[in-house]
């Protein structure tokens, strides 16, 4: 004889004599169940295969079976082929040891159709401490599962376009490094590839969330500046988590990394002691648009008496200013004598 026909003969030999949940609080126990969303049953550990001697009407709802079809069997019947056998596993030891158990597995409904099941299970015992039921209860987390399931696939792509973009990033200064030694130009080359590299540590960091939509602005900063400060003493950042379009970033590194460049030639990176103060927050422009605001604030470089003239004849931010109209944003210096103030304001769309 199977093991469930067994467990079916053992059920009603059980059931004929007695109802399981006599007197109130068995009346109780039965309403409060028929009431509540959440799949509910109950296992009779005394007898052959632990069958379910009590289910209630969200456990028939959830897997499609009638109370008849149920009560008497082992709950595995509600397994199937890629049900883990890992968490079988978990849930057999748990049964063995008298503990309570969460696992989550795939489990099947009577037409065939998968869900997946947050099953919690804990043992019952008796006023003289023997143990007397299991209790089980099935919560249907398919939904949750299959957001869990996107964002890791979201995540994986993320990791794997960073990768890529690294890669990319490396090939473009390879190949102007050998371009500009091959013409004899390797002064141009640099530029170009300080510029490229630029531009590439203001996207590293945050492609990771880039499934979202949106950029985190900090990081993109910090990445973009951490070359110019390997102490990690010169910059100091205030800003909250102030997102933005992945567009904009191009133009906020860009720019950063001409301030920077010239705060390292002319300015508060130019010597020992001078730090920038650099600050990013949400706030409205003239226009009233939602808008991002950056100030660049440099002090205890060297005494500003006139601006000073970019070796680069201005081409650093000429490119910048051309990516930032392109983002309808501007960039304001101003040379004050103890250090160069800047503003860079870009509408965004997005917090
Ligand atoms: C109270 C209780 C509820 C259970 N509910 C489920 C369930 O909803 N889905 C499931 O796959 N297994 C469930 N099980 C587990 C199986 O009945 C069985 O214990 C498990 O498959 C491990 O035993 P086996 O290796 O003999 O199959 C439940 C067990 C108990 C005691």
């Amino acid at each position: 004889m199977r093991s469930s026909d067994q467990a079916h003969r053992a059920f009603d030999e059980r059931s004929e004599g007695s109802d399981p949940f006599e007197g109130a609080t068995g009346l109780l126990f039965e309403q409060a169940m028929a009431q509540t969303r959440m799949a509910v049953c109950l296992t009779d550990p005394n007898h052959p295969d632990d069958p379910i001697i009590f289910c209630n009407k969200a456990f028939q709802k959830l897997t499609g079976y009638d109370s008849s079809e149920i009560v008497g069997r082992n709950c595995r019947f509600l397994q199937g082929p890629d049900t883990d056998q890992k968490q079988v596993t978990k849930i057999r030891e748990a049964i063995r040891e008298e503990s309570v158990a969460v696992v989550e597995l795939l489990n099947y409904r009577k037409d065939g159709s998968s869900f997946w099941n947050t099953l919690h299970l804990g043992p019952i015992y008796d006023e003289s401490g023997n143990l007397k039921y299991f209790f089980g209860s099935q919560w249907d987390v398919t939904d949750i599962h299959q957001s869990r399931a996107e964002e890791r696939h979201a995540k994986a792509m993320a990791r794997e376009v960073s990768h890529r973009l690294k890669n990319v990033f490396a090939v473009i200064g390879g190949i102007v490094n050998i371009t500009g030694r091959s013409m004899d130009a390797r002064d141009v080359a640099r530029k170009i590839n300080e510029r490229v590299q630029a531009l590439g540590r203001s996207y590293e960091p945050t492609l990771d969330d880039a499934a979202l939509g949106t950029i985190h602005v900090g990081q993109a900063i910090r990445s973009v500046l951490s070359p110019y400060d390997p102490e990690g003493d010169r910059f100091v950042f205030t800003g909250n988590g102030v997102r933005t379009e992945p567009n904009a970033i191009s133009a906020i590194g860009l720019t950063l990394h001409e301030l920077a460049t010239n705060a390292t030639k002319y300015g508060a990176l130019s010597n020992k002691e001078g730090t920038v103060e650099v600050s990013w927050k949400h706030a409205k422009d003239r226009l009233g648009r939602n808008s991002l605001e950056i100030d660049w604030k440099e002090s205890g470089g060297p005494r500003i008496e006139a601006a000073p003239v970019s070796d680069s004849g201005g081409t650093g931010f000429d490119i910048a200013e051309t990516l930032l109209s392109h983002a309808h944003g501007v960039l304001e210096r101003h040379w004050e004598e103890d250090g160069l103030r800047a503003q860079l304001v870009l509408p965004i769309a997005n917090r």
